[in-house]
């Protein structure tokens, strides 16, 4: 486990990468993005972040690299000791590029193989394991320390930035969120059936909502912005107009 915590540094090495971009100014300046599954919080936090002229953090990434990585690796899942060594040894890579985000673990791209539904499915081995959520939160608020950000994920306003000044928390409607997962599936070429897809959006909120560690919920300061009835362009204006008001 210490080697393995020493290779996490060499992990955080390559995170500037990540920002390289971005101006090395006030730390204190994050935008905290939570919801469950399919509400849209990588495209709007994206976006957020390129109009704020912020960094952009996004922790599923994170969490989905490693449980590909474990299932490369052929780790036993149910192995938390096993999974948390392996996390630890992992040399995580994200880019922010125009084309895109470039997700790399130990050089390989595996930008599309951690959005298979097999990676999502698992997901679900590594989240609840806090030993692996401890290295990746590490990793996370060295980020935020480093340069204004806007962070997504299901726990950035509740344990990874708890002082964050702005935090929201991005909802929309089970069925709204299953067609916009049904969406980016089309545009991946990734076959579905989309009851099959309702009951798997389903199951991950009650696995991310009822966990013991770090479950998914509203922090008590977080502004609401349920987007159900709300287009992307509605969306991502009401946080921003949000976080210039509260920044
Ligand atoms: O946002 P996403 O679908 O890419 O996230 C993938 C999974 O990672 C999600 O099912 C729950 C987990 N996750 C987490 O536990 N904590 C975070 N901060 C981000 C993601």
């Amino acid at each position: 486990m210490i080697a393995g915590s020493q290779r996490l540094d060499v992990v955080a090495e390559f995170i500037p990468r990540y920002w390289k971009k971005m101006p090395m100014s006030d730390a204190t300046q994050i935008v905290a993005i939570d919801g469950p599954a399919g509400a849209g919080k990588s495209t709007t936090a994206k976006e957020v972040a390129r109009r704020l002229g912020f960094a952009f953090l996004d922790t599923g990434a994170m969490y989905r690299a490693a449980t590909w990585w474990a299932i490369d690796q052929g780790i036993n899942l149910d192995d938390g000791d096993a999974l948390a060594a392996h996390t630890a040894a992992m040399t995580l890579d994200i880019e922010e590029r125009d084309s895109g985000q470039v997700v790399t673990v130990n050089g390989q791209d595996v930008s599309v193989a951690i959005r298979t539904p097999e990676v999502t499915n698992l997901i679900y081995k590594l989240d609840q394991n806090s030993a692996i959520r401890k290295q990746l939160v590490e990793l996370q608020r060295r980020f935020g320390e480093k340069q204004p950000t806007v962070a997504e994920g299901r726990d950035i306003g509740t344990v990874v930035f708890p002082k964050a000044k702005c935090k929201i928390y991005l909802d929309a409607s089970l069925d709204t969120r299953t067609n916009r997962r049904a969406r980016q599936m089309r545009k991946r070429g990734q076959a579905y059936d989309w009851d099959t897809l309702r009951a798997e959006v389903h199951e991950r909120d009650e696995q991310s909502k009822n966990r013991a560690d770090s479950p998914l919920r509203k922090a008590d300061d977080a502004f609401l912005l349920d987007s159900t009835d709300m287009s992307w362009d509605e969306t991502v204006d009401a946080v921003v107009r949000h976080a210039q008001e509260v920044l």
